[in-house]
């Protein structure tokens, strides 16, 4: 077993993976959990945004891999967690704004469907967080980065929910709302079915269905489990 996936960090601080569709809060959990928890949040999507951007900027197609990775391996992508939120830089630019913007989004989840791509942001990630004292976000958190982590959360939600909460955290409504509605749709499809790494529920993980739940709830669920397994792990 490699230093990441060590069950006994030697600080004694976990790795929680937070996994699951866009719109299901994991940001939310994650960002408030970590602060709870004196634990670093990492968002990896924000990396594939932060790529994305890059394969934009330098007007690289979204379907070419070899130059994708190519440019991932020309970046320095950094998550700098910050008292108000993760910052993001893409090659010390600071891209926190930008990497949310619809063209960017529709990139990632494109540019996030190639293997090498993916080979290459896990790499970075496991780096980032293998010391643990991390909440990292994403989609193949407990399946690909950390398969040994601590402890694992898929967070779900009905997807007209998820809509619904995108819609508001965005301030959308009317005609633009339906388009993004349906943007959200088509990459929750493309995360779920690609072939590589896809969206899916490790075998161990928990599974919440945030659906009728407010976010506090999902909250506490979440710290008890993290407390159970901090417990778990000084009584080992
Ligand atoms: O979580 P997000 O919406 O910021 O992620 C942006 C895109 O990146 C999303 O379409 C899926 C992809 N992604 C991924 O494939 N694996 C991750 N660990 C995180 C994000």
């Amino acid at each position: 077993m490699n230093d990441h996936t060590d069950h006994n960090h030697p600080n004694g601080k976990l790795i929680i993976a937070i996994d699951g569709p866009a719109g299901a809060g994991k940001s939310t959990i994650a960002s408030r959990l970590a602060r709870k928890l004196g634990y670093v949040n990492l968002e990896s999507g924000a990396m594939y945004r932060a790529l994305a951007l890059k394969a934009i900027d330098q007007d690289a197609s979204f379907d070419d891999e070899a130059t994708l990775v190519r440019l991932a391996q020309a970046s320095r992508i950094q998550l700098e967690p910050t008292l108000g939120g993760n910052r993001t830089l893409l090659d010390g630019r600071d891209v926190s704004s930008r990497i949310r913007e619809r063209d960017v989004t529709e990139a990632a989840s494109r540019v996030s469907v190639h293997p090498g791509v993916r080979a290459w942001m896990v790499a970075r990630q496991q780096e980032m967080g293998g010391g643990g004292g991390v909440v990292m976000e994403g989609r193949d958190i407990g399946t690909k980065v950390f398969p040994d982590a601590d402890l694992k959360i898929f967070l779900d939600a009905d997807p007209v929910v998820r809509e619904q909460r995108r819609m508001e955290q965005q301030k959308i409504k009317g005609a633009v709302a339906a388009s993004v509605a349906a943007d959200l749709r088509e990459r929750d499809q493309r995360d779920r079915t690609r072939a590589a790494s896809p969206l899916v529920a490790a075998e161990d993980a928990v599974v919440i269905d945030s659906t009728g739940m407010a976010e506090d709830e999902v909250l506490a669920r979440v710290e008890e489990l993290a407390a159970e397994r901090l417990r778990r792990q000084i009584g080992s």
